[in-house]
């Protein structure tokens, strides 16, 4: 079976982002007809959302690979043992022990900001829910970097920040008893890495704001305390409600998200003795510019 583009609805979910993608079925085995237009939604509205999916990991594989070329996530533990792409992101236990990242992204960020080479499209199909809660929410990046003033775009264009996996550690993960720390040796395959504060879309060429509380450090060509006050004040603006969306999820969604422009947050407000189990593909990006 194959699908027809035209048969493709695209309806906007908010003001500043996202859009649910209708009237198609993503079961391959070829995804060439459909694919142009998904990207182009993706492109435009940098979250899209896909109902009613089913697919298991070699299909999801196949159609994230339409976007470029897959990684693999530094916790390899949680990866599918048949298709190491396809990374877990569950609470699931077996035998006592998470089967996928439990607790992921319970902070804003933007997937692998700490890598040389940032994701540059994350595919996150839910397989299981909670009853209520685990909510997903996103901003628009570049909506809340076209709204600052003209003055502040000048300044924060020439700078640049350190961005590093264990800043969340240290933050966000210090108080929760079951996501241990990095082992030396995936702490060797992370460290810290240095990208623009403002980075320029290499498809689009729109510029956006591209720090985030979870993974960037600090802003380096000020002093430590300029750049935390500079750095907690560009949060708090892209932080408005205004620039979000934010997704409940229902079985069988698959959300695509443009790492480049937005940033997202997991809202941890489900029950944990409830199961949420999503599969997940990342693409990789371009070294930001
Ligand atoms: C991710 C992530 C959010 C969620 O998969 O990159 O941050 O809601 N997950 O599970
Ligand atoms: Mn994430």
């Amino acid at each position: 079976m194959n699908f027809v583009n035209t048969d493709m609805t695209v309806k906007r979910l908010t003001g500043a982002i996202g859009a649910e993608l209708s009237g198609i079925e993503l079961t391959g085995p070829d995804y060439d007809n459909i694919f142009p237009a998904v990207h182009e939604a993706f492109l435009e509205h940098a979250v899209v959302v896909l109902r009613g999916q089913d697919l298991d990991p070699a299909q999801l594989v196949a159609f994230s690979k339409k976007f470029g070329k897959l990684e693999s996530h530094v916790l390899s533990q949680f990866n599918n043992k048949d298709h190491p792409e396809v990374l877990y992101i569950s609470n699931v236990k077996d035998k006592g022990k998470p089967i996928g990242a439990i607790n992921a992204g319970q902070y804003w960020h933007s997937d692998l900001s700490y890598m040389n080479k940032p994701t540059q499209a994350s595919l996150l199909h839910s397989k299981e829910i909670p009853s209520y809660g685990g909510d997903t929410m996103f901003v628009n990046m570049r909506k809340a970097y076209e709204d600052l003033s003209n003055a502040m775009k000048a300044f924060l264009d020439p700078l640049t920040a350190v961005h590093d996996y264990t800043n969340a550690y240290d933050t966000f993960f210090k108080d929760i008893p079951d996501r241990p720390p990095l082992t030396d040796e995936e702490k060797a395959k992370v460290p810290p890495v240095v990208h623009p504060v403002i980075r320029t879309h290499p498809e689009t060429g729109a510029k956006a704001l591209y720090v985030n509380p979870g993974f960037t450090r600090r802003i380096n060509e000020l002093s430590s305390e300029e750049s935390r006050a500079i750095l907690d004040y560009l949060f708090r603006h892209f932080q408005q409600p205004k620039y979000i969306y934010r997704h409940t999820w229902a079985e069988g969604d698959l959300v695509i998200w443009d790492n480049r422009c937005t940033c997202h947050f997991a809202v941890a407000d489900y029950d944990m003795n409830e199961n949420r189990h999503m599969i997940r593909c990342s693409v990789e990006g371009d070294v930001p510019r």
